[in-house]
């Protein structure tokens, strides 16, 4: 066994594949962390029931995400990497943990509020952050990666530790977080004062992994940018430029400021096509392994790891079940 430290994190597969947005803020690291970390991944395909969806929609995007993550670098020999459906133990221990929730804790939830005001309201809608609380619990990890969009839900997950390991026995190490790093925001291309979103009904406001070089040049060209012509890095007065800067920086692996010294004179034209190629030129490889897969070789890798999971987990829900009286 290894005493590294245990994380765990999940993506939904919701609003086609995932964005550069996913891949600067979350995915990036979810590789990178294989090195240092014992890493658990899930396609968490239950959360995203939470809001009114297609069946054959959600069958194929779980098939792509999953390669998606395959295609980006998540190493299924050093990952544990499954889907969220296949191991029921997740929903076992979220309706357990559902018995020691308050509702006013669940009703205060900015994404709860914002979901169920698009979407309307459902039980699952509500229960979202303990299902989630359940994902990281039961794989007792150390710490989740998750963004600030998250870190309420996290929350919720730590309080759930505490509470039962105060009612019933401690079972369950409390969860740290941990940040993505500067830059971990990626705005929308259409409009830059909001962050780009699966879930944003315009497809030119995102900028998908496997997206070919035209398109991604075409999509940045588009992008909505600010009055002045001087590429200067100004997230509050030139938001737009900013983002664009931010993605240069990360696609181009070179400091921000030195891509503002360089382009700052050369015009938008200009600058937003070397943004275009810098991104498609980091992105072309992960679009080809992502098409080096088939959809039935994922699934067997995805089995795989719902077989693990469930052992693994079964374990952990060995010693709940005992602590609860069942
Ligand atoms: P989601 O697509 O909401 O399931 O998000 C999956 C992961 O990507 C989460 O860790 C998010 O925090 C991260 N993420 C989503 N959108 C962005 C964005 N625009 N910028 C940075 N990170 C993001
Ligand atoms: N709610 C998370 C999101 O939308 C996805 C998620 C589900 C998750 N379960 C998790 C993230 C457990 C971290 C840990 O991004």
């Amino acid at each position: 066994m290894t005493n590294k430290q245990r994380v765990f994190s999940g993506i939904q597969p919701t609003g086609g594949l995932p964005h550069v947005g996913n891949y600067v803020g979350a995915l990036n690291n979810w590789v990178e962390m294989q090195a240092d970390y014992d890493t658990i991944y899930c396609v968490v395909d239950l959360h995203s029931m939470t809001i009114p969806y297609d069946p054959h929609e959600l069958k194929q995007a779980r098939i792509d995400t999953a390669k998606m993550l395959l295609a980006v670098g998540v190493d299924p020999d050093t990952s544990l990497l499954y889907y969220q459906a296949d191991v029921l133990q997740h929903v076992e221990l979220a309706w357990i943990l559902s018995t020691i929730t308050g509702l006013g804790q669940l009703e205060r939830m900015t994404q709860f509020k914002e979901k169920s005001d698009r979407a309307g309201q459902n039980l699952g809608l509500l229960a979202y952050p303990v299902l989630m609380a359940a994902d990281i619990l039961i794989h007792k990890v150390h710490a989740v990666p998750v963004g600030d969009d998250q870190a309420q839900h996290l929350e919720l997950a730590r309080d759930l530790a505490m509470r039962f390991n105060a009612r019933f026995g401690d079972e369950f190490p409390v969860p740290d977080r941990i940040t993505p790093g500067v830059g971990a925001r990626v705005m929308s291309l259409t409009d830059p004062t909001t962050k780009m979103s699966g879930s944003d009904p315009s497809v030119r406001s995102r900028i998908l992994l496997n997206d070919p070089p035209d398109v991604i040049a075409k999509k940045v060209r588009s992008a909505v940018t600010d009055n002045g012509s001087e590429v200067v890095y100004d997230p509050d007065g030139k938001p737009g430029i900013s983002n664009l800067l931010e993605l240069f920086s990360f696609f181009g692996r070179r400091s921000i400021d030195s891509l503002a010294d360089e382009y700052v004179d050369a015009g938008y034209g200009t600058f937003k096509a070397a943004v275009g190629e810098a991104i498609a030129a980091g992105l072309g490889p992960i679009r080809e392994r992502y098409e080096s897969f088939d959809d039935e070789e994922v699934s067997m890798i995805m089995r795989r790891g719902a077989e693990e999971a469930r052992d693994r987990t079964e374990i952990e829900m060995k010693s709940v079940r005992e602590k609860i009286g069942l």
